[in-house]
């Protein structure tokens, strides 16, 4: 957003105090995170012991993949992911497979087939639902078991991480429900594990879409108001997605980087005066947590505009700020020094939050205030 520029029209000094920029910031609501998935795949199996079953000289059977399901080497089904959505606020996912598997046994008194496979995250708890049809052994006749809860997931604390618009679900346990059951003709009992099953899903652009770190995400909404002054101050953007991944090795935590939207001083007071631009940040407000506003920590760099007109001024950035030291306080963006300030310049900065290793998954967004004096 271009905050305008100026000409002089007063002194200095008092026109300097007014032009610090606010630049706020606000947790984005749960709607607002929320975007579709649009494809991807995922891996379910079943359940290996099944497979074999069907396989082996009891059931005798065959397995039918239609729509897009493939068999993996290891006997596993690829499954492709067509529609979903994912909220980067509460991790909430919904993630739809297309594709049908369909197994025939024992001359056709087995018939069981599964579609419609649906993932549902919701408040950290999985579950997995699906369409399916089975012969009854009892009444010979196929049934119905629309839209079945057929399986509880163990997600372990854990959720879907979001990294470079992909969602992936690292493959977790599956249990079967009392409400499955019934399909597979009472050979199984609610509480038996099915093969582990995850997902690498698509997610559109939107709010969400940033990488997340760990399943964690800091988005800055940027709304700037500025009092008016010959020292001017506009940023280029008005969000900042950070993110990154988890780094392994003893005592590191996950870290999520991104860029500062470059912030560009004008000053046009023809005085000289020398500038400071300073920055700090809130703490980091999530759906169950915060994530302290010293763990952000950025490398400053600061640039001469040419004007063209052979009167350069000269800029410094600021020195760098370790994630753990950060900007809970007020730290220099970028500076000049009286004599040299005059022109245009611009100043941004390689950012690096440091996530304790015991922050929930989920989106963390914080203000951040520049302030040129
Ligand atoms: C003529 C009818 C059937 C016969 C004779 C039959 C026979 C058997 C036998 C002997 C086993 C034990 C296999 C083992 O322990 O290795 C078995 C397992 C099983 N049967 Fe059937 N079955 C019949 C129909 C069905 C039907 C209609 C279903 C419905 C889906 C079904 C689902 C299963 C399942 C889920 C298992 C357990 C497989 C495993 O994980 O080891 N069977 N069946």
């Amino acid at each position: 957003m271009n905050l305008g520029t100026h000409r002089i029209t007063r002194g200095a000094v008092a026109v300097l105090a007014a032009a610090g920029l606010a630049v706020g910031a606000t947790a984005l609501p749960a709607s607002a995170a929320s975007t579709a998935i649009t494809g991807g795949d995922a891996d379910w199996g079943v359940k290996l012991s099944f497979r074999n079953y069907i396989n082996g000289p009891i059931a005798h059977g065959t397995t039918t993949l239609t729509d897009g399901v493939t068999q993996n080497s290891d006997g596993t089904y690829n499954w492709p992911v067509v529609s979903g959505s994912y909220d980067s606020v509460t991790g909430d996912t919904t993630v739809a497979f297309g594709g049908k598997v369909a197994y025939d046994g024992h001359g056709g008194l087995l018939q069981l087939a599964i579609e419609n496979v649906r993932v549902e995250i919701s408040g950290g708890q999985g579950d997995l639902y699906a369409d399916l049809t089975s012969k009854s052994l009892s009444s010979g006749e196929v049934e119905d078991f629309p839209d079945t809860n057929l399986a509880d997931l163990d997600l372990g604390g854990g959720a879907p991480v979001l990294s470079g618009g992909t969602l992936t679900l690292a493959p977790v346990a599956a249990t079967l429900t009392e409400e499955g059951a019934p399909a597979f003709a009472g050979f199984y009992t609610a509480g038996t594990a099915l093969d582990p099953i995850g997902f690498s899903a698509t997610v559109d652009g939107g709010p969400g879409s940033g990488p997340v770190p760990g399943g964690v995400s800091a988005d800055q909404e940027i709304v700037a108001e500025v009092a008016g002054g010959p020292l001017t101050l506009s940023v280029a953007g008005d969000t900042v997605v950070l993110t990154g991944s988890a780094v392994s090795g003893a005592g590191l935590n996950q870290r999520a980087s991104g860029e500062l939207n470059t912030a560009t001083v004008s000053d046009l007071r023809g005085t000289g005066a020398g500038w400071n631009l300073v920055g700090q940040v809130s703490d980091f407000a999530g759906a169950t947590g915060s994530i302290a506003a010293s763990n952000l920590g950025w490398t400053p760099s600061a640039a001469v505009v040419d004007d063209g007109l052979g009167v350069p001024g000269r800029v410094a950035p600021g020195a760098v700020v370790l994630p753990g030291q950060g900007l809970g306080s007020a730290r220099t963006l970028a500076g000049s020094p009286a004599g040299s300030s005059a022109g245009t310049f611009t100043a941004g900065a390689g950012l690096e939050l440091g996530v304790p290793a015991d922050v929930a998954p989920g989106s963390y967004a914080a203000t951040l205030t520049l302030t040129l004096s």
